[in-house]
């Protein structure tokens, strides 16, 4: 797969077709209802932009919305059928078309943002103000697979953390999309870092930066005595009182996930659960649903231009390759950041 550079960008955009390629979902379920065919491009709204997508990556919450669990998510997303068809919530590319009220983007520039689907076709439009420019120097496939992982990890440890140098950060589910955005964003902050993964992503992780890592299969990092001013936690696996006994007086817990096993509500119990436990002691709780913002993704795109934030991506998919990539999202297990290039 190519790497698009900033010259490319350059180009004059292309007349827009009327129908485009994209991966769709014919209603919840695995990833047999998946189907790659031929789509009308969508039209942008007043306030929109219609993006020809260079780059997207897959995210868990893709598989959320394609299996449509926990079954709270329907209330939003359809209770029978899914209003989002089209996986990818992540977008880099190039604008074709802006809408009527747009003023902040034309055609012809590069945008990166989070969106609400559409990253598996190869086009989406998107609110104008969700979208920023790809600084030069970054490639689309980095600035598609930044948003959703991005945003996640600079608002849990800058947002909500406050993280602080010289800090000690505790990140459990570190391989991942969002925990290898957060190992890089917490160094950047200035903390020292202490990753949490399997034995096979143990180097991936080292080289991302982390000062200790630690692999869960052989050591249980609560055994270890270790404690640390925050915790960040992408998986949920541990009960409230595991959590407290790694946590200094003053620290900040933060809940980006927790156990899959409840259908109806997913993480909501476990999390009532530890946030109830982490208040008692002397330590604050917080829990968020990252959304897009255009000072986060600044500061997201600041770091990719800087060489200070460079996205972990395990492998580039064409279209073919989307239904393959969710199944291994839904193992809990994905590497990092799995980048589609739809055309
Ligand atoms: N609150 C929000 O706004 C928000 C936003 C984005 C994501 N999320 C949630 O955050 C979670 C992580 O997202 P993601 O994109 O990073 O998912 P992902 O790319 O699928 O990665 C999950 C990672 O969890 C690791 N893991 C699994 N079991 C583990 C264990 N026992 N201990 C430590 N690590 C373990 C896996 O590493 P190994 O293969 O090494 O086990 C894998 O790399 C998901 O549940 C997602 O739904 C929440």
């Amino acid at each position: 797969m190519r790497s698009t550079t900033t010259d490319e960008r350059a180009e004059t955009p292309p007349d827009v077709p009327e129908s485009m390629r994209a991966v769709v979902a014919g209603g919840y379920g695995d990833t047999d209802v998946l189907d790659t065919g031929v789509v009308p491009v969508p039209t942008p709204g007043a306030g929109d932009v219609l993006v020809r997508v260079e780059a997207s990556s897959l995210n868990a919450l893709d598989w959320h919305f394609l299996t449509g669990t926990p079954y709270l998510i329907r209330i939003t997303n359809g209770l029978r059928r899914p209003k989002r068809t089209i996986p990818g919530a992540d977008v880099a590319g190039t604008v074709v078309a802006v809408g009527s009220d747009v003023t902040v983007h034309r055609v012809g520039d590069a945008v990166f943002g989070e969106c609400e689907g559409g990253g598996c076709g190869e086009y989406l439009t998107v609110d104008a103000k969700e979208v920023v420019a790809v600084p030069v120097g970054v490639s689309f496939e980095a600035a598609g697979a930044t948003p959703v992982a991005g945003l996640t990890a600079v608002q849990a440890l800058r947002t909500h953390a406050a993280l602080q140098p010289g800090e000690h950060a505790l990140i459990n589910g570190a391989a991942g999309g969002v925990g290898t955005f957060a190992v890089q964003i917490a160094k950047a902050l200035g903390a020292e870092v202490t990753a949490v993964c399997s034995a096979r992503n143990v180097d991936v992780v080292r080289a991302l930066g982390a000062d200790t890592v630690i692999d869960y299969t052989t050591t249980d990092f609560v055994d270890g005595g270790a404690r640390f001013d925050v915790m960040m936690d992408n998986v949920g696996n541990r009960t409230p009182a595991e959590c407290l006994a790694v946590l200094r007086p003053g620290a900040r817990f933060v809940a980006v996930s927790g156990p899959k096993t409840d259908r109806w509500l997913g993480p909501i119990p476990h999390i009532i659960r530890t946030a109830l436990a982490v208040r008692r002691a002397d330590a604050s709780f917080h829990q968020f649903t990252a959304s897009p913002n255009e000072a986060d993704l600044r500061f997201l795109g600041d770091l990719l231009a800087e060489g200070r934030l460079t996205p972990e991506i395990d492998r580039v998919i064409g279209l073919d390759g989307v239904a393959a990539g969710l199944a291994e999202i839904g193992t809990g297990h994905t590497r990092a950041k799995i980048v589609v290039r739809p055309s």
